[in-house]
Order: C-alpha cells, then structure tokens, then sequence
C-alpha cells in the first residue's frame, strides 16, 4: 500500500501547472544580463557585415566604385549586385509571392535600401569602408503617396513593367500590386444605399514599425569542411529560414542549421527574409569564415519590415434603432518598393476581412488595392494576427461614427449589435467561424467596473464647465471592444510560400522523471519556456520546474512555422497538450502492467495513475518514467517519448473590452490618461501572471502607436522618424497604469480550451486610446481624425474646432 501524503491538493500545487502564476524560468538568466543574444556569439575568426546604402528615395545606379573600400586595411570584400547575379541571389523572393533586390540592381526604390555590402575584420572597419564607396546615382521621380502612384506615369517596379498578371491577380497599373475582395460588394451597396441611416469615413492607419529592442542580425558560418552552413539569427520563424535557405542557395536542408538565440523582441520584425542573411551567407560562403552582420537602430526603422500604412474608406449602415445592416471597407495598402508582406498565401490583405469586428453584420464586402511607393517594403502584423490590428481600428471607428450620426451613445450602439452567445461558432459575412465569445457577459463587467454611466456625467458636466470658461480640459471616455483571430493554422487554408501552418512539440521523458520538450516556435519574450511546461505538467503529471523547454534550434526541434501572431499558444500549446496525451497514453498501459491490472483499471490523478477505487494502488509518472526505460514489458517498447504535428481545425477568436479615460489640455494638446481598464478573454488561462504581463507590452505599443508613433516620409522620400529622437518609444513616464481584468470563455476546438493573447492589448489598445481623444471633441463636433495623435495633432483638432478662439 502507498502513502497517500502530500494531499492531492498539494501534489497539484507541486505541478505548477495550468492557471499557476509561476515566475517566469528566464528571467534568472535576462536580468542578471546573461542572456544570449546574436551580438554575444563569437566565433573563430568572424568577419562583420555592413552595407552601403541608398541616400535617394528613387534613383538609377550609375556605378558603383569599390577600389578605395577595397583598399582599405582590414577590409576583405565588397559585394555588389553583380557579385550575387552569377549566383541568381541579386534578388530574392518575398514572403508575400514578389520579389525583392538583394543589393541594388539598376536602381534604388527606397531610402536606406541595400547597394553593396562590406565584409571587414571588425565593424568599424566595415563602417569606415562603407563610407569609402562611391555610387553615382541619377535621381528619379519620387513617389510616396500610393493614389498618386496609381496615377503617375513613373514606373516604379521596372522589372515588372508590362507584367498585368502579379502573385494575386491582376495588376490594373504599373504601380498597382493587387486587388483582393471578400464579400458582396453589389448586395452590400444595395442595403446601405436603402437603409434608414448611412455613416462614412475615410481613416488612414499610419505607417509605424514594430522596433523591438534588439535590431535584427545574423551570424553565418559555412564549414567547408563538412559542407554544414549554420546560421544564427532573429528569427521569429526559424524553420521557414531553413527551408528558404535551402531553396535559395541550393545547400541540402540537412545541410543546414538554423539557431535562434534568445530574441529581444520581435513583433513581426523578425518574420522576413533580409538581404543582410543572404549578403551574410554569400560572404560566408566566398571568403570560408563566419560572417556577422547586426543592423543598427536607424537601419532597422527605415528598412526593416514597417507595419500599418492603410488607407481604409468605410461606409455602415443601420436602423434608426441603431441595428447594423451592412458594412462596406475599402483599403488602399501602401506596400512600399517590393511586396514584402507577411501574411499566409491566400490572404494578401491578411486578416483584414476580420472587419466586421464583434458584431453580427449581416452583410458586408471588403476590397484592397495593394500599391508599390518609393518606401521601405515590409507590411507585418506589428503585434497583431495579419492585420487584424487594421480590421480593428477600422471598426471601432466606424461604430463611433455610426454613433455620431445615430446621435446614440456608442457604448449602447454596441450592446445592440454584438454577435449574442447563443449565435457562437458564428459565421461572419466575410467568411470566418468565430469559435465561442460572450460579449455581453465582458462589456456589462467592463463598464460596470468603470462606474460608466458616472463617467458619462461627469464628462458632461466638464464640457458645460469648459463652455463656461471654468476649465481647458476636456474629458474623453474612449471605448473598444475587439474580437482577434489568432492561431494560423488551419494548414488547408494557411500558408506561408506553401509551407503548411501547423506547429510541432516533441516530449522525451527522462528514466528518473524529469523531462524536456521541444517546439517548433521560439519566444521572444513571451515566456514560452515558462509556460509550455504548465501546459505539459498538468498533461502528464511531472512538475513543471522538472521539464525543460527548447525551441529555435532547426537541428534538434520538430518542424513548426514559429511564432508571430499570437500563434504559439493556439498551435505549439495544441501541440504540446496532444503530445502530453500520447506520453500519457503508453504511461497508462505501463502503470496497469505494473499494477497488475488492465489498463481500463487504471485512471490519471494529477501525477499518477491510480486504480480507479482504490487511490492507496497507484504508480508514479516518475516511477512509470523509470519502468518504461528499465524494466521489461511485454507488447512495450522501451522509452517514453512522443510527438505531435498539430493542424488546428479553426483559429481562435480572444476578445476584449476595454476603455480609456483621458484628460486633454485644449491649449497644449497634452493628455493626461487618468485610467485604462482592460478585460480580456483569453479561453483558458494558462499564466496569469505572464498573460498580464503580455497585456501591460501590447497595451504600451498600442499606446505608442495611437499617440505617437510612425514612420514619416517627406515629399522626397527622406524618412523623418528614423531614429529614436522622433520615433517614440514610450518608457515608463509616459505609460499608465492599466487595470487587468478577464472573463473565461474557453475554445471549443483547442485541446486545452486556451486561446492566444500576445497580441489581443495591441489591437484592442489602439482603437481605445484613439477613441479617447476624438470623444473629448465629440461634443464639439469632431466626426474623425487620424492618428497618431501626439500634442501638435491634437492641438491643431482643438484649433481646427474653434475651440482657441
Ligand atoms: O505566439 P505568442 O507566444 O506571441 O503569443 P501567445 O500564444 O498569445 O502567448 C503569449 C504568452 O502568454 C505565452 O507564454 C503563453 O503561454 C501565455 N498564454 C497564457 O498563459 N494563457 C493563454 N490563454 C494564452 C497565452
């Protein structure tokens, strides 16, 4: 008989499983600055990177003069196009199906782009060498307004000229990418041209980056010995980096080692392919030692993978009562010099067709039309799921104006129109399956929880008082409730460059009980070593301080797609929930053999299989883990391990309410936010301690970008924000304090019932502050403005009304 001490509370408490805020494993090593990130790795003999770039928004490349460079000491090569034209690596593909020059061929697109990379004995000699390149442009009509591209006659993409038929369709003009529509554009125009009352607006989502705090870079190191190209690097997606290295340079995938090390932040960022990793693996390549390039904070904000850039016209309609009837969205979708967005294959717009927010639309058409400009290419989901961010904002503000001219209160307007429980999976007319939600539920908590209905008043009393001249502050009650689509997947209709998105988890079980787990996503902040384990310990009953978490090594983790938007949870959690059963499985035949019973006899309690009415007869994971390497069981092979590929059935569909109560100075355009209180509904919460600090990041970008952030172009295409003295970052003076707060409505289809929630405050967050600011000057007849809205904007709204008269 055994000892039934600790209780089974206590043997739950010891698994630090699911729902426990256990403290985050990587944090030992991150604040004691023993972190390894790409700029710490070393290796024999390394050469650094770095390139010589583009001054000229638009210009032909004359020629390019590398002698001096050459010549000075210290300096091993200079690549130019023409090097990598014999290799057919002078231009490489985009994630997006275009493609992208590697090093300027002919011409220059864009500020900052790449036009020859110095490879040198240390960096300072490759900056040094850089400045020693002399490159004689011819300048070139300039475009950095895509309506205007759409008209012009300059030919931006001469490589296509002539081309009609592009990756998506289609090309209706030589600057014109792509059209996509989802919906039924004449059945939508109908219903809104008959409704009883029609809202309009055009809003533009500003260009802005993700700008973590460790740049992108990479190490590569070709061993010509044993033909083995290994390479170091940021990468959000280190499978999908190996498979395109292998494609690209025709090296053997076996061939190839991809390892991301610890990542300072990614969000998005580090999703691409870069021309610094190929001029890095050619240098490699040519001169047989590793080579080293690291970009610096001014070339990551102008040419590393900018996010947003929409233009988004919107036209709703409704009931007099105020019940939405139809939704029509068109984008203009500013793409930059190459189409180099990040979005699954089918879906050249993203998500974008998520619009039709949290609310039941009957009807709906969503058009985009992707334009080449004279900027940076990029277009990825800065914290957020494929442009949800944009479909979000686009909708929040819609709603808003729809109040305006309901002449309704925008917190009813929404009550009204939320998909209601009963409705959920819901299928939205512009073609997602919503997995669960109870939106009333999570805004009548949220609202209560604000006291909103006092807030109202008191808004309304300050605008009586600033009519009479007693204050300058004018109170804005910013609202926004979003619902996400997280968890790319379902491989059947989500792809990147073909490659399937499921996501991977790979168990081995040690004979003394411990354990270790590999992914095939990689965190860059988000805790996944921290959290994957609790997922794991409540599966098969090992303590999560007993297992160790790996991902980003190609060579040792299972194949996976990575992680970017909010993916992990719903996919490699999936995974690593699916895995754990299998592990738990083959423990359960071992346990009855040990026991001596038929393996139906036996059922899982918390750490163990007990018999099932007799709890004193019951065996260990620790004692099955033994028994499965070291004892003889007939019908079962030695070990215990398992994998599992998981393709999800659906995404998952988090949600969130939230509200913003800010204070703004009429006569200085300063804000003061007074309260952010945010709901979010996540499914099952595995950490609630890490999902709180993911909310408190997502909701400082979200910060960020409605009130601050972006990336600026002048009329010559010279960028105005291109480093951090006019980019904001917000630090710990300028960020509020949030209060979190959650329901619990779990997915229906994922094995442990969580959805993703990385990106939910981001999306969530940005509609919220910028409704703030414009329900300050709703009542001075403020319809819309565009953000970001930082003092001098918000200054010259309040001018714009009269309101310094
Ligand atoms: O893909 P990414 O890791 O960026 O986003 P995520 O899947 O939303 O997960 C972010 C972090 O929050 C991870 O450490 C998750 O395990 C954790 N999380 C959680 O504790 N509970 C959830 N329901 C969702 C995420």
């Amino acid at each position: 008989m055994n000892d039934l001490t600790p209780d089974r509370d206590e043997r739950v408490a010891n698994l630090k499983g699911l729902g426990c805020s256990r403290k985050r494993v990587e944090d030992a090593r991150f604040t004691q600055g023993k972190g390894n990130y790409i700029d710490d790795i070393s290796l024999p003999g390394m050469l650094h990177g770095d390139f010589v770039r583009s001054p000229y928004a638009h210009a032909r490349v004359k020629s390019i003069n590398t002698d001096a460079a050459m010549a000075l000491d210290g300096v091993i090569a200079v690549l130019t196009a023409k090097d990598l034209e014999p290799l057919s690596l002078h231009w490489m593909p985009t994630l997006a199906g275009d493609k992208q020059m590697v090093l300027a061929d002919g011409k220059v697109l864009f500020q900052g782009q790449e036009v020859a990379f110095v490879v040198a004995r240390d960096r300072y000699i490759a900056a040094d060498a850089v400045d020693l390149v002399e490159v004689e442009y011819e300048e070139l009509p300039v475009l950095v307004d895509p309506f205007e591209a759409l008209k012009s006659e300059v030919v931006l993409r001469e490589d296509l000229d002539g081309q009609t038929e592009g990756a998506h369709g289609p090309r209706k003009h030589h600057n014109h990418i792509f059209t996509w529509e989802v919906g039924d554009e004449a059945g939508t125009n109908a219903v809104i041209d008959d409704a009883d009352v029609v809202a309009e607006e055009t809003m533009y989502y500003h260009r802005t980056h993700p700008c973590p705090l460790e740049p992108c870079g990479c190490l590569a190191s070709m061993d010509k010995v044993n033909g083995k190209l290994t390479l170091y690097g940021t990468f959000q997606a280190p499978h999908v980096v190996r498979t395109v290295a292998s494609l690209l340079s025709g090296i053997e995938e076996h061939n190839i080692r991809v390892v991301s090390p610890d990542i300072g932040g990614g969000f998005g960022n580090k999703v691409g392919v870069y021309p610094g990793y190929v001029c890095s693996i050619v240098a490699s390549i040519v001169t047989g030692v590793p080579v080293k390039w690291v970009e610096d904070r001014m070339e990551n904000l102008m040419t590393t993978a900018f996010a947003r850039d929409y233009w988004m016209k919107g036209r709703i309609s409704a009931t007099r009562e105020g019940k939405i009837t139809g939704l029509h969205c068109h984008v203009t979708a500013d793409h930059g010099a190459f189409d180099a967005c990040a979005d699954p294959t089918k879906f050249p717009a993203g998500f974008m067709n998520i619009c039709t927010g949290s609310y039941d639309i009957p009807i709906a058409y969503l058009g985009v039309d992707g334009v080449y400009t004279n900027k940076a290419p990029g277009g990825v989901s800065y914290r957020c799921s494929f442009r949800v961010t944009e479909a979000v904002y686009f909708i929040e503000r819609m709603i808003e104006v729809l109040a305006i001219e309901l002449n309704m209160d925008a917190a009813e307007l929404r009550r009204i129109n939320f998909i209601r429980k009963e409705q959920f999976p819901y299928q939205s007319a512009l073609g997602w399956e919503y997995d669960s939600g109870d939106y009333h539920t999570a805004w009548d908590k949220a609202l209560a929880a604000v006291d909103y209905e006092g807030l109202r008043k008191e808004q309304a009393e300050r605008v009586e008082a600033f009519k009479r001249g007693e204050t300058r502050t004018l109170m804005g009650i910013g609202l926004s409730f979003f619902t996400e689509i997280v968890g790319a997947g379902p491989v059947k209709n989500c792809d990147i460059l073909g490659m399937g998105m499921f996501d991977s988890c790979e168990i081995r079980i040690h004979p003394t009980g411990s354990a270790i787990a590999r992914l095939g996503t990689i965190s860059q902040g988000q805790g996944h070593a921290t959290t994957f384990a609790q997922i794991l310990a409540s599966e098969i009953g090992i303590p999560a301080d007993s297992i160790t978490i790996e991902e980003g090594d190609t060579d040792t983790a299972p194949y996976g797609l990575g992680t970017y938007g909010s993916r992990s949870t719903p996919v490699a959690g999936a995974a690593t929930a699916m895995a754990g059963r299998k592990i738990r499985a083959k423990a359960q035949m071992i346990a009855a053999y040990l026991l001596e019973v038929h393996d139906d006899d036996v059922e899982f309690d918390v750490d163990r299989f007990v018999v099932k009415g007799a709890p004193e007869r019951f065996k260990t994971m620790g004692e099955i883990a033994y028994a499965a390497y070291n004892q003889a069981i007939p019908g079962v092979e030695p070990g215990l391990e398992a994998v599992s590929y998981y393709d999800p059935p659906n995404m998952t569909y988090p949600f969130g309410a939230y509200v913003c109560v800010m204070d703004i100075d009429v006569d200085t355009g300063v804000t003061d936010i007074r309260r952010f209180y945010a709901l979010d509904d996540c499914g099952t919460r595995i950490n609630p301690m890490v999902i709180e600090g993911q909310i408190h990041g997502g909701l400082t970008e979200a910060l960020a970008v409605a009130m601050g952030q972006e990336i600026a172009y002048d009329d010559m295409g010279n960028v105005k924000t291109g480093t951090l003295m006019d980019f904001f970052l917000p630090t710990a003076w300028e960020v509020p304090n949030y209060e979190t707060d959650h329901t619990v409505t779990p997915s229906p289809h994922h094995p442990i019932g969580a959805k993703g929630v990385g990106e939910s405050p981001h999306v969530g967050g940005v509609p919220c502050f910028s409704n703030a600011v414009q329900d300050a000057f709703r009542p001075f007849g403020l319809r819309h403005t565009n953000m970001p809205h930082d003092h001098w904007r918000i200054w010259k709204t309040a001018n714009g009304l009269g309101l310094h008269d």
